[in-house]
């Protein structure tokens, strides 16, 4: 039984407006019908994330996950904490719905592979002592050279829960992924098994479950820094980045989405072609969040679907 990689995330949130109004900022195409909408990537054909508008605040509805082997999935749901439900109203009953202990949902379903990413026409190089690989030419263009970013892909997400360790149990048992690596009982990250980006759903510790981010691939660091500062000066609250993850190795910049959540653009994080060749480390907390970066936003890990946490910044804390 396995989950093969990640397909969206469904979030429920109060204006559709806002949410088309800031993920089309960062780049997403938007299809909107009636109080949903759907936000793809402009090279793919399904959406990444979906809004579900009109509820009373941000609450995570379900992430999407490409999978096989349903039925025996199913089998192991029960045993391991979790449970196998209808799908809810509105939504498709293709697939397997679960719920795993802790009430955070998962829509399993059999769906063709994405197609490989397209190489970029000047890929990204970086001279270094001794090993000089871009000659003759410049690596920055003018600034109006440059069209806006466009993420690639959906690459990870990451999710609050009680329970750090339980959280990773369950999808390693249930759903066949495996640890990539932790730092203590407060971060965790999980990939799949074979060709898998560093992490695919990541959990973090709070009081409740919740969504903290979605991460989006793009084309290299510059990228990162270029669509970080864009989506940053349009959706005018917090960011975190320019910055490089220990974890993954990831260059990361986040900028908050209007609800208290997050939105990163990514590049380069570490690759796991084959998770039995691969050993988790686990991390102290001074590794937890990044190697470098600006000081982390004080809200960066707050839960702000919990009761009596509202946003912005009414009551904010360390961790949520
Ligand atoms: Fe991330």
């Amino acid at each position: 039984m396995a989950v093969l990689g990640l397909l969206s995330v469904t979030l429920e949130i109060p204006d559709i407006e806002a949410g088309v109004r800031f993920y089309s900022d960062a780049g997403l195409s938007a299809t909107v019908e009636g109080n949903r909408a759907y936000m793809r990537c402009e090279t793919q054909d399904r959406a990444s994330i979906v809004l579900v508008g009109g509820a009373p605040r941000k609450r995570i509805h379900h992430i999407q996950l490409r999978a096989e082997r349903l039925d025996e999935i199913a089998t192991a749901i029960p045993s391991l904490g979790g449970l196998v439900t209808d799908a809810p109203a509105g939504f498709a009953p293709e697939g397997l719905w679960v719920r795993d202990p802790h009430g955070m949902m998962f829509h399993l379903c059999e769906h063709p592979a994405d197609s490989d990413l397209a190489i970029p026409p000047t890929p990204f190089e970086i001279n270094g002592p001794g090993r000089i690989v871009r000659k003759r030419r410049s690596a920055i263009m003018p600034k109006q050279s440059y069209l806006p970013v466009r993420p690639l892909r959906l690459g990870h997400v990451l999710v609050f829960t009680p329970d750090v360790l339980a959280s990773v149990e369950f999808v390693t048992q249930a759903f066949g992924m495996g640890l990539a690596d932790r730092a203590q009982d407060i971060i965790a990250f999980t990939c799949t098994r074979n060709d898998s980006d560093h992490h695919v759903i990541a959990f973090a510790k709070s009081g409740g479950i919740g969504f903290h981010h979605a991460s989006f691939q793009v084309a290299d660091p510059d990228e990162v820094g270029r669509g970080g500062r864009a989506l940053l000066a349009k959706a005018g609250l917090g960011d975190w980045g320019f910055g490089r993850h220990t974890i993954g190795s990831n260059f990361f910049h986040y900028i908050q989405d209007p609800w208290g959540s997050w939105f990163e653009y990514y590049a380069d994080i570490d690759h796991i072609d084959d998770y039995s060749a691969w050993t988790p480390t686990n991390y102290s907390m001074e590794d937890a969040l990044a190697s470098w970066g600006p000081e982390v936003p004080q809200d960066f890990v707050h839960n702000y679907e919990l009761d009596g946490a509202p946003f912005p910044r009414e009551s904010i804390g360390s961790l949520g």
